[in-house]
């Protein structure tokens, strides 16, 4: 199965400098969390987390991971909104798109049914990311700050509950990576930019939103300021929709 790869024609903007950044964050902490994670689990590894280090640095990946969605809030709330909404609406051409995922999974995009800003699958990613990091979250609290008044058992239901959620990203993240690799989507998320082609192929519906509302705000520039030059890099909450660039 060959990597696909998208290289010409006009770029659109997908994900701007704050969502990239924060995405980032979100990540790196994930590997932090578990990296010392396996330390202090695993007692082949056990050697490791002597010195109370892998501890430390389990806590503090743990501030990070925390931070990210605050640091979203702050940044942009309205992509935030729309992260934690999106994933959980499914239309019929998703409920479709779905019943292709086979298909889709081997890296067979074509002819799929079209999808909006994120397809059926990165609904369900970002679904399951969102319970994992509030289980994983809360159980975390727990186990920080429970001992004096959980007792014995309410630690041991908290530590699986934590265990199985952090499994749970893990599993998720493994199947995110495959599909970034599988379509080359590695530049959405480290220039901000997808070629048309790519759009077409896996957003056709954003494509369409994006295409009408840019055409929209052509429209009205033209009428307003014929000279404006287009925006490569957006501020801080403007829609993808409000940069688009040609690129050969
Ligand atoms: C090295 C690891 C990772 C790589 C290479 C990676 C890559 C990507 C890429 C390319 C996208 C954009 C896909 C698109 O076009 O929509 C994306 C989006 C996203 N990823 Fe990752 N990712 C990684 C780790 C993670 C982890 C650990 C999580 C969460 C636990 C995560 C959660 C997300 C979410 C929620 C989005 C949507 C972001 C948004 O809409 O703002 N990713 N990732």
């Amino acid at each position: 199965m060959a990597t696909i790869t998208h290289q010409t024609g006009k770029q659109i903007l997908r994900y701007t400098r704050p969502e990239r950044l924060v995405h980032w964050i979100g990540a790196s902490s994930v590997l932090l969390l578990l990296l010392s994670g396996l330390v202090l689990l695993w007692a082949p590894l056990g050697a490791l987390a002597a010195g109370g280090y892998s501890r430390l640095v389990h806590r503090l990946g743990a501030l990070l991971f925390m931070a990210a969605p605050i640091l979203y809030a702050v940044l942009n709330r309205g992509h935030l909104k729309r992260l934690l909404i999106e994933p959980f609406r499914y239309d019929r051409d998703d409920l479709r798109w779905l019943m292709c995922a086979p298909r889709y999974f081997f890296g067979f995009a074509k002819s799929m049914p079209p999808q909006g800003r994120i397809n059926a699958g990165q609904k369900l990613h970002h679904a399951g990311t969102f319970i994992s990091f509030m289980a994983v979250t809360l159980s975390g609290f727990a186990l920080w700050f429970g001992k004096a008044n959980l007792g014995a058992e309410g630690m041991a239901v908290a530590a699986i509950i934590h265990d199985i959620s952090m499994l749970a990203i893990t599993v998720l993240m493994i199947g995110h990576v495959y599909f970034t690799l599988v379509y080359g989507a590695l530049p959405a998320m480290t220039t901000g930019y997808v070629s048309e082609e790519y759009a077409r192929l896996e957003h056709a519906k954003w494509l369409a939103e994006v295409n009408a509302q840019r055409s929209g705000t052509t429209e009205a520039e033209k009428v307003a300021e014929p000279a404006a030059p287009p925006e490569i890099e957006p501020a801080i909450g403007q829609t993808p929709a409000e940069s688009v660039k040609g690129h050969n």
